[in-house]
């Protein structure tokens, strides 16, 4: 790198961080969290709120910069709201849920945090990320400060409780994997992602081992991590065997018999070939594959997610094959995937009458834009991140060159939208604060390889093993 690249990339970080700064949220003097954008532009509907899954990446930046205060204090806070009572219509939803955002507001010279828990939300979505995120923030946390006595305080132990009871408890439910209804992750708009879709599974997987970590293992806490170490077995086994796409399982699959009946069929979802789609014939290198976008009975959406697979290596949810498989697939469809902007939240996108039926004809998730096919800089610290575990770290400093070229001049927006990427998302927000916690965490990563800690898991050595 030449000097004048590595000023110019100086500069660039300068601007990021004085942005990220800019874009902390203050309560009673203290600082507690970041706005998701600061674009004045634009109309800001809840974008002047800060959205835990959006504030994630921000924190990982400060806890690597020892900033950690703000991120004790963002825990502090939102434990709180977690215990707030809400209603929708007259209906009180399970407590324990986390909020999707929340914001502060003033009246008669007081300060007042009002949360979203989905109730204010644009279509009225739940945020069930939320609260897997915040697990896995808190032990981030934890891992930055070395210091448990936050996690084992008696109202954060309640708040893990709480999150567990609902995730973990009994539902009408056969398989380990957490079902969920459609937008209640970070893509919250209907995008047909009901079910079982991969970004949540990486996420609960995540938020389980965390929340091993966290518990005090004494009365309820050892019953709850007793509990986690079945699941975890049973879910891991699930998802490596039956998410699992490559040429191979494609051929099997193309070649299924259905309407199986039985214990030990082959076709256990009973997955009909016609439902392959015509893209993935072609599209499927020869090597490397991915984790399918979701799973349920008579169905398997096959589209890329990148978020859920990008997270799957990340926490080691993907064997240590899959994993290489995963990054392999990047690497060989890097046009599809990363092109002009890392990058696509999902690949294809849907159109014509599976856009209509699937999306339920949404003007902001027509093709290739938005949730449906669009470039999401946020991605890259993933991308970054997964490409170095599995030794391809050249991969991601590609990316963050490309990410570079363009986002300060772009202005730092949210999305890109595009088969490529190469137009700014139609209604993409500027100074979008994930974008930019996005580009420096990707850069902290690469300095630093050792800052994964906080964030990955190693292969899990205490789960349950599923014996089949
Ligand atoms: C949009 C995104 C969501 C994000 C929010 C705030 O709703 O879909 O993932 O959290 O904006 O940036």
């Amino acid at each position: 790198m030449n000097r004048s690249t590595k000023q110019a990339e100086k500069t660039l970080q300068e601007q990021a961080e004085q942005l990220l700064e800019e874009a902390i949220i203050y309560y009673r003097d203290r600082p507690i969290g970041a706005v998701a954008a600061r674009d004045s532009e634009a109309d800001a509907l809840n974008y002047d709120q800060c959205f835990i899954r959006d504030f994630v990446p921000a924190a990982f930046v400060f806890l690597i910069q020892g900033k950690t205060d703000i991120v004790y204090n963002f825990l502090i806070e939102t434990v709180a709201l977690q215990k707030q009572e809400r209603r929708i219509d007259c209906y009180q939803p399970p407590p324990g849920l986390m909020p999707a955002s929340f914001k502060v507001e003033s009246l008669e010279g007081e300060q007042y945090l009002i949360a979203d828990f989905g109730d204010r939300a644009i279509g009225r979505v739940t945020p069930i990320d939320s609260c897997l995120w915040w697990i896995i923030l808190l032990r981030a946390y934890v891992k930055a400060t070395d210091d448990f006595s936050l996690a084992h305080r008696k109202e954060f132990q309640e708040a893990l409780n709480f999150i567990l009871d609902i995730c973990l408890g009994p539902q009408f439910e056969m398989f380990p994997t957490l079902l969920v209804p459609d937008g209640a992750c970070m893509i919250d708009r209907r995008m047909g992602i009901s079910g079982y879709p991969l970004e949540i599974q990486s996420l609960f997987y995540a938020a389980l081992r965390a929340a091993r970590e966290l518990l005090i293992p004494q009365k309820e806490g050892e019953m709850l991590i007793k509990t986690i170490n079945n699941r975890l077995g049973s879910f891991v086994y699930h998802i490596r065997s039956y998410y699992w796409l490559d040429l191979k399982q494609l051929n099997a699959i193309h070649r299924y018999k259905s309407d199986q009946f039985g214990e030990s069929v082959v076709n256990k979802f009973n997955i009909y070939p016609d439902s392959i789609p015509y893209w993935l014939t072609e599209w499927m290198p020869d090597r490397g594959g991915y984790l399918a976008g979701n799973l349920g009975p008579g169905r398997m959406d096959f589209r890329f997610f990148s978020l859920g697979n990008l997270m799957s290596i990340i926490v080691s949810l993907a064997s240590e094959e899959q994993c290489q498989g995963i990054i392999d697939l990047i690497d060989q469809r890097w046009q599809d995937l990363v092109g002009r902007m890392p990058m696509k939240i999902c690949f294809p996108a849907v159109d014509g009458v599976a856009w209509q039926i699937i999306t339920g004809s949404d003007p902001k998730n027509t093709p290739w834009s938005y949730h449906n096919g669009g470039s999401w800089p946020i991605m890259l610290w993933m991308l970054v991140a997964a490409a170095q575990i599995v030794g391809r770290a050249d991969l991601g400093e590609k990316a963050l060159a490309i990410a570079q070229s363009r986002l300060a001049e772009d202005e730092w927006p949210e999305y890109y939208d595009g088969k490529n990427g190469r137009l700014i998302g139609k209604s993409a927000r500027k100074y979008q604060t994930w974008t930019i916690a996005g580009v420096l965490l990707a850069q902290l990563l690469l300095e630093n390889p050792k800052h994964l800690s906080l964030i990955g898991f190693e292969e899990d050595t205490e789960a349950v093993a599923c014996a089949i």
